[in-house]
């Protein structure tokens, strides 16, 4: 399989996409809401429709995982399934309120794992990216995850689903005890960065949970090819289908587990 053309790929589709959520940035006039507190606007559809324009052009056969239109298939008769996983807006919730915070995130599984992916952050002009066993890329340049060894001194960032659920009690209790830890903890609202600053040495560790395929399997990748280990809140390896998602520089990932392990009882 070639993985470069599957990434040139995914890099035009991407910045097809960010010419879309350009133009609708700051003049949007219909947000719908998907749920309580979700939203989609006209700037994801968009995005996304541009995005899987791309994709069919060059590969027709291909399955589609996409955030706004969910799964579509090209028929995929080869032997080896590939998907491309599509976040059009990641960030929408920052886009809908002017906030300059947001990416698209496209990654290319092969049988379900994730071999190639993309972040694009059209502001910043930065484009993250990395292939399997070939390392991450910020634009052309090589990034690696920090070296800090001590949670005392470093930055994390985390996130929160949309919907809390029975999990509201674990939530709180991670974050506080990360609060008390760390040096300091930022709430960004785009998990695909969050996961590119951790793989780039921005920030020491990233934790989450409720995230969505779309929202973390190329933003995984491109942070374990840059050196961070990637699992759930138990240490065992992340997949997309995991419900918890913990990105570390890996130093600091034992003291990060124990911060996050809930005993059940207080759930
Ligand atoms: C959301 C963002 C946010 C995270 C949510 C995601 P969306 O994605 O990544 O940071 O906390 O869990 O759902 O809805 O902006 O694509
Ligand atoms: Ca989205």
């Amino acid at each position: 399989m070639d993985l470069a053309a599957l990434q040139r790929t995914a890099v035009k589709a991407a910045f097809q996409g960010a010419v879309e959520l350009r133009n609708h940035f700051g003049k949007l006039d219909t947000v719908t809401k998907k749920g309580r507190i979700d939203l989609v606007t006209q700037a994801d559809l968009a995005s996304e429709a541009k995005i899987i324009a791309v994709i069919r052009s060059h590969y027709p056969d291909h399955d589609v995982l996409a955030e706004e239109s969910g799964a579509s298939g090209g028929g995929n008769s080869a032997a080896n399934l590939v998907r491309w996983v599509i976040d059009p807006l990641d960030g929408t919730t920052n886009y809908a309120h002017g906030l300059p915070i947001f990416a698209i995130s496209i990654a290319v599984e092969v049988d379900t794992e994730a071999l190639v992916g993309v972040v694009l952050n059209p502001n910043g002009g930065e484009l993250f990216s990395a292939i399997k066993a070939h390392g991450a890329l910020l634009n052309d340049r090589p990034i690696r995850v920090s070296r800090t060894d001590a949670v005392s001194e470093s930055l994390l960032i985390t996130g929160f689903p949309y919907e809390w659920g029975d999990q509201r009690t674990a939530i709180i209790e991670r974050f506080s005890r990360c609060v008390d830890s760390a040096r300091g903890i930022r709430r960004l609202g785009a998990a695909a960065l969050d996961l590119c600053y951790v793989a780039a040495g921005r920030a020491d560790a990233y934790w989450e949970a409720g995230l969505k395929p779309w929202d973390s399997a190329a933003g995984a990748l491109i942070a374990r090819e840059a050196g961070a280990m990637v699992t759930d809140f138990s240490g065992r390896e992340y997949t997309d289908r995991c419900s918890e998602l913990l990105a570390s520089n890996s130093h600091i990932h034992t003291e990060m587990l124990s911060l996050l392990q809930i005993a059940k009882e207080t759930r």
